[in-house]
């Protein structure tokens, strides 16, 4: 199944938008690459590029978060920090197995369906208290 990224995700702030769609977009590489029976070495490849771009979108939204003093920014560090020990997870398990039904599950669960719940609230809310803010600059 393709993974797209929906206009309902779309929160208004456009840095941050681009930085989802992008995130989308490498799920999508990475579902089809499990879909397409790829080896590890190349899921492998994947995740780290993921992990690399979400390290900079988390320090970017925190960034965000420091300059209009969001109070739910330890939330969202926590979050962002799961998000990537589940990378490291699945990384450590795939450098011992090739890409099995249980791995793409837990890609699917503990990645995709988990970031695009963190969009849906905890982005969501974040970006409902920073708008006004910048509105104001
Ligand atoms: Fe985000
Ligand atoms: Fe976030």
């Amino acid at each position: 199944m393709a993974i797209q990224w929906e206009e309902s995700l779309r929160l208004g702030v456009s840095v941050i938008d681009l930085q989802h769609e992008e995130i989308f977009s490498q799920f999508d590489k990475l579902s089809e690459a499990l879909q397409a029976g790829k080896g590890s070495e190349e899921v492998t490849g994947l995740l780290t590029y993921l992990n690399d771009y979400a390290t900079t979108h988390f320090s970017d939204e925190d960034e965000i978060m420091l300059r209009y003093k969001y109070n739910g920014i330890v939330e969202q560090r926590e979050h962002h920090a799961l998000f990537k020990e589940n990378i490291a997870k699945l990384s450590e398990l795939l450098s011992g197995s090739e890409p099995t039904k249980e791995i793409a599950f837990k890609i699917d669960a503990t990645l995709i369906r988990y970031f695009i719940n963190h969009v849906n609230k905890l982005d969501k809310k974040m970006v409902e208290f920073i708008k006004p803010l910048m509105a104001q600059e």
